[in-house]
Parts: structure tokens; C-alpha cells; sequence
């Protein structure tokens, strides 16, 4: 699998099935995806005090989450019939909305800021269904919600990895307390925890780190990699660290949570107000408070948990966004996703207890195994670090 090999070069983030940002200005204006902090004395570090039992609605058919929805074109039935076939046998309950098409929309319609001369472009179709899923979420008074598009892979211990994001989210927001009926609190607007990249403040200095992890992809294996901060490559090295921190930058939108609070805060901005960019570059303005915007609360973890993925084939089919692909073959693919429902789901469909990782023999990284048992499955501990 030579092309999964690909450098871990930011560049590398091609072809996204979902809306996608890679502008000049992106880079221009982060620079260097994660800070390099100089700490002044040693890293402090330490271990969460909630409980497993607060954090046990995680397990649920949604997540943890009141309600869970996945958006896509009604046509594209294959990414429904294998979207739906992952999510049932992951124990996922989710809500299929449509997507929209460009031509369903009103020039009219359009907020401000839109060129009212310009064609409609696919990316603003999918900013309408993105609005149209945060205004479910408004009419069903959900307190939260996840959000994934259609194309989106999982790791089959996404229900561990989520109970110890919680813990994370909790540890750098010093929860005290944290209610069995709202496992992640409410205390944020976007828990992003399905995108390309994101990366923190460049001077944020508080990051919730899970080392060893076996389900984290090495740089080398990983597509849309950030960089790490310098100092703690001794302690946790990036390659087999899952970072979880409060974000700023941000692109794809694979997979995220909203509060109901957050999703008012995003029709406001986003539909009331104005758009002048893809659905995802301005939930990340948003998330650092850029473009004139009013800051909201964002938390991301790197890499995603949820990631995107794209069958054996000619890359034409793979986006509904992004109608310019140009049809080169590519072999099958889950980003980032060390043991993905989706490559395997021949054996989870017959009942194996076993799954495969993505990368095997002298692609495989020495903290990943080359199958595990999802039942017997345990995932790492985390721990804060402040510098
Ligand atoms: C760890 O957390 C506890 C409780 O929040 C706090 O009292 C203690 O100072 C922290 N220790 C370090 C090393 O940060
Ligand atoms: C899962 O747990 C959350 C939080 O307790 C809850 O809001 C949601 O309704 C539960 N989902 C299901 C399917 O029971
Ligand atoms: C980081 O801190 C420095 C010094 O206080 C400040 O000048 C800079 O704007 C900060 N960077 C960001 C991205 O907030
Ligand atoms: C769409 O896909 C083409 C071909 O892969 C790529 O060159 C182009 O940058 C993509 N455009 C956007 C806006 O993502």
C-alpha cells in the first residue's frame, strides 16, 4: 500500500470526500500547525479523577450523545448502505438527513457575504446541510448532538476512545462533576473530533495526552497530520500520542458535536450573519474567534477519531463535494484509522472476534498490533500536561 505511505506532509491532505480547506491563508495564518512551547521548568502532569461510571452513557447507541445524525445524498446509496451497516454493527444509532444540491438553492437565500452574481458551488450545498442538521438539533431541543457525513470510518474501539477523550475534555476543563446524563458536559459549543487537522493556540499550553496509543496512526502512516510540540517529543512522542485540547484551526468536517447552545451560535454566525468561505474553514474562524468572529468553544483531538474513507476505485465516486476529481484509481483507504469498521467489515459482518489493523508487516508501528480482539480490547489512560 505505497500510497498510503504518503509523507506525512500537511500537503498530503488531497481530494477530501468532505468539505475541505487547504488555503495559502490557512497557512499563512497559523504557521507552524503546533506551537513549539518552551517550557520553563518540567512538564507537569496529571491523572483524571472521573469516574468510569459518570462517563458510562459513552457506551449508548448514541454515543453518549442525545442523538446522532449523518448527512449525504439520497442517491448515494452506497455510502448509506455502508454507512448504516457499520454504524449497526458498531451499536450506533444514527439519523440519515439529506444532503442538499447547489441547484436546490435560492440565489436568494444565500447570506450576506455570498456573491449573489456567482453559480452556487457544491461547497455551499454543503454548508446548507450542515445548517439544516444544526436546525434539527434546535427543533428537537437536543442538548447534544454528533454530527458525521456520509463518507466517514470509525475505529471499532470508538466508544473507548470516546470515554477517554471525555476524560480528557473534563481534566482540561477541571470538571468537578460530571452528570451520568451528559457524559461531555456542556460547557463547549464543538467537540471536533472528526477532521482532517486541527491544531491548538500557538501559545496553549494545556493538552490532555493518551501515549501508547494502539490505535494511533504514526505520521508516517497518517494523512493530514499536525506537528507536535517540540518539547514533549521525549515524553510522548507525537507518532503514538493522541493529543486532546482546546482548538483553533481546523478543516473537514468528518465528524463533530454540537451543544444546543453551540448550534445556535452557528446559525447565527454562519447563516444569519455571513459565509464567505467552505462550511469548515468558518466553524474554524469561528473556533479561534478570526474573521471579525465572536469566539466559540471548540475542543479537537489529533489525530480524529472519526476519519474518512474511500472504497477501491476510480476517485470520481468519492466526493459529493468536490466534482472536479479527476477520476484517477485509488486502492481502498480509511484515514487514519488503525483498526476501521469499514476495511473491516467482512469479518465483523460474519461474527470474527478479531479485526485487522490498516498497516501490517513493516508498514505496522511497534505500538500497534496487527489484529486485536475489540471485546477484550483495552484502551490506554491518559494524562493532563500542563507546561
Ligand atoms: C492535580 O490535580 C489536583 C486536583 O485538581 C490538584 O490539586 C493538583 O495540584 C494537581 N497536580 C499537579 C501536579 O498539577
Ligand atoms: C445515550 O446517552 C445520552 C447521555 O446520557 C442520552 O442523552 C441519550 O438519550 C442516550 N441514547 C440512547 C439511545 O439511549
Ligand atoms: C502568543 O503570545 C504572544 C505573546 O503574548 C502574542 O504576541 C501572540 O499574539 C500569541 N499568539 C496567539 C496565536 O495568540
Ligand atoms: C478537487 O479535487 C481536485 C482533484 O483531486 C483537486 O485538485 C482540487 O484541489 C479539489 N478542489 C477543492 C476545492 O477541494
Amino acid at each position: 500500500m505505497k500510497f498510503l505511505k504518503s509523507s506525512r506532509a500537511i500537503q498530503a491532505i488531497v481530494a477530501v470526500g468532505a468539505t475541505y480547506l487547504l488555503s495559502i491563508a490557512f497557512f499563512g495564518k497559523t504557521g507552524a500547525l503546533w506551537p513549539i512551547i518552551r517550557a520553563p521548568g518540567s512538564l507537569r502532569e496529571n491523572r483524571s479523577r472521573i469516574s468510569d461510571k459518570s462517563l458510562g452513557s459513552i457506551h449508548n447507541e448514541t454515543l453518549g450523545f442525545e442523538h446522532v445524525y449523518a448527512i449525504g445524498l439520497p442517491e448515494r446509496t452506497d455510502k448509506r448502505d455502508f454507512l448504516s451497516l457499520a454504524a449497526a454493527i458498531s451499536d450506533i444509532k444514527l439519523e440519515w438527513l439529506d444532503g442538499v444540491k447547489a441547484d436546490a438553492i435560492s440565489q436568494k437565500a444565500m447570506p450576506n457575504g455570498y456573491d449573489q452574481e456567482s453559480t452556487i458551488s457544491t461547497f455551499m450545498a454543503s454548508w446548507r446541510a450542515h445548517m439544516n442538521a444544526l436546525l434539527r438539533v434546535l427543533d428537537n431541543s437536543y442538548s447534544t448532538a454528533l454530527i458525521l457525513e456520509d463518507d466517514v470510518d470509525w475505529d471499532i474501539t470508538l466508544k473507548q476512545q470516546l470515554v477517554e477523550f471525555a476524560r480528557g475534555l473534563h481534566s482540561l476543563q477541571n470538571t468537578e462533576k460530571v452528570s451520568s446524563s451528559a457524559p461531555y458536559g456542556t460547557h463547549w459549543d464543538i467537540l471536533w473530533i472528526g477532521s482532517c487537522l486541527s491544531a491548538p493556540n500557538q501559545n496553549e499550553t494545556r493538552f490532555y495526552a493518551i501515549p501508547q496509543d494502539p490505535t494511533v496512526a504514526s505520521t508516517r502512516q497518517r494523512q493530514g497530520a499536525a506537528g507536535i510540540p517540540g518539547i514533549w517529543e521525549d515524553r510522548f512522542p507525537e507518532d503514538s500520542t493522541r493529543y486532546v485540547y482546546s482548538a483553533e484551526t481546523i478543516c473537514c468536517t468528518f465528524g463533530y458535536a454540537v451543544t444546543r447552545k453551540g448550534a445556535e451560535k452557528i446559525i447565527a454566525a454562519l447563516s444569519v450573519s455571513h459565509i464567505e468561505t467552505p462550511i469548515d474553514n468558518a466553524l474554524s474562524d469561528l473556533c479561534a474567534g478570526e474573521d471579525g468572529r465572536r469566539r466559540i468553544d471548540c475542543y479537537s483531538t489529533s489525530p480524529g477519531l472519526i476519519g474518512t474513507y474511500k472504497t477501491s476505485g476510480s476517485s470520481s465516486r468519492d466526493s459529493d463535494i468536490n466534482s472536479s476529481e479527476n477520476g484517477d484509481y485509488h486502492e481502498e483507504h480509511s484515514w487514519n484509522m488503525v483498526y476501521g469498521v469499514k476495511r473491516n467489515i467482512h469479518r465483523l459482518a460474519a461474527g470474527d472476534d478479531t479485526v485487522q489493523s490498516q498497516w501490517q508487516d513493516e508498514d505496522r508501528e511497534p505500538w500497534q498490533q496487527e489484529e486485536i480482539h475489540p471485546r477484550e480490547f483495552k484502551y490506554p489512560e491518559g494524562v493532563l500536561v500542563e507546561i
